[in-house]
């Protein structure tokens, strides 16, 4: 689908943490939708390396890759050398992905060098090259800011939230002092859809109880999972804010959510009939402090400056994507 008038074709495209849920997603749509753009995928793909909580230290994976055509650059963003491959092409769009997305990984200086400092360079290189750079923001800068959650009202409360805020300052200062390069940051919220599978334990609830169904186990939910409400957003609609931001009337950080929040029991109810299962829930004490009950992006400014309207309901979403949640489910994770 094409979502604005603005052709890729011909134009060169990094993608960085393309070998991730959405990168991987946004290097086949310019594939399919642009087939004369050049398309680069920076990643440090996964290695064997783990946090403290276990969980790796990197999501890519060459099976989100497979029947890509592109070019791929196996590299790390914390890595000056690897960076330097990057200064022999020049870039017309610059989508910047890669970090560190696990929200619960806490060891501050990782999250830090790898979200932050390389932001930096990023964009510089926009600057040089007079690209248009897209960045990966997040929801998690809000905290448990209430609902609506709108721009300007921020209050990260955890390394990773902390992270994006910064870049988000950063963006804002570069923005400042050089007001004809075009940045953009996008908050999503909590995204779903085919080629998250990888991201394992911190892949969506999708996905999860989805796999916990076809495996004939009942759903398991926090105790109250009805009144737990997350902006789930379907991964097209995802890229329809990246391709639209690129047309952005005004540089700043805008939220990607639908707006319309819905509750953990929602998603296990609509994966239940769309999967022709009746379990019942099993329900659980919820362990965390200071758990977020509700999160609804505002998107009025991403509607006014670049037009962004998400199509995908829950039910739809879903709906798309069972296919998917059948195809990886038994694939190894690992
Ligand atoms: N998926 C969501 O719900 C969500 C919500 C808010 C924000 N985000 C942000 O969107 C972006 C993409 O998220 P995602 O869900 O696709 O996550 P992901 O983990 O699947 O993708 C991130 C990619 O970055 C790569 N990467 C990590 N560290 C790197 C490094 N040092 N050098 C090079 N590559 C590195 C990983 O290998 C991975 O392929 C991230 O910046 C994330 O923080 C995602």
């Amino acid at each position: 689908m094409v979502y604005t008038k603005t052709s890729f074709n011909k134009k060169t495209i990094l993608i960085t943490g393309g070998a991730g849920f959405i990168g991987s997603n946004l290097a086949f749509y310019f594939q399919e939708n642009y087939p004369d753009s050049k398309i680069i995928v920076f990643d440090c793909f996964r290695s064997e390396a783990t946090f403290s909580n276990k969980n790796l230290q990197s999501f890519g994976h060459y099976k989100n890759l497979i029947g890509f055509t592109g070019d791929i650059i196996c590299g790390n963003i914390n890595n000056k050398a690897d960076l330097e491959i990057l200064n022999d092409i020049k870039f017309d769009y610059i989508f910047h992905q890669a970090a560190i997305s696990d929200t619960r990984v806490y060891d501050q200086e990782m999250i830090m060098r790898t979200n932050v400092n390389s932001f930096y360079w990023f964009l510089e290189k926009t600057k040089k090259d007079n690209a248009t750079l897209i960045y990966a923001s997040s929801a998690a800068t809000y905290g448990s800011m209430p609902s609506p959650q709108k721009i300007g009202f921020e209050s990260p409360e955890n390394p990773y939230g902390y992270s994006k805020y910064a870049m988000d300052q950063i963006a804002a200062k570069f923005s400042k002092n050089n007001p004809n390069i075009k940045i953009v940051g996008l908050k999503f919220f909590n995204v779903y859809g085919p080629r998250e599978y990888f991201k394992n334990k911190t892949s969506s609830m999708v996905i999860q109880l989805g796999h916990q169904l076809l495996n004939g186990q009942s759903p398991r939910l926090f105790e109250g999972s009805n009144k737990i409400l997350r902006d789930f957003i379907f991964i097209d609609d995802v890229l329809q804010a990246n391709i639209k931001a690129c047309e952005s009337k005004n540089n700043g950080v805008y939220n990607v959510g639908t707006g319309k929040p819905r509750s953990f029991q929602d998603v296990a109810d609509i994966l239940q009939k769309e999967l022709g299962c009746d379990y019942s829930t099993d329900y659980f004490p919820n362990p965390y402090n200071g758990y977020q009950m509700h999160t609804q992006a505002d998107i009025t400014l991403s509607e006014e400056n670049f037009n962004f309207k998400p199509i995908f309901a829950l039910e739809e979403g879903i709906k798309r994507y069972i296919p998917n949640i059948k195809d990886m489910f038994k694939v190894p994770v690992d």
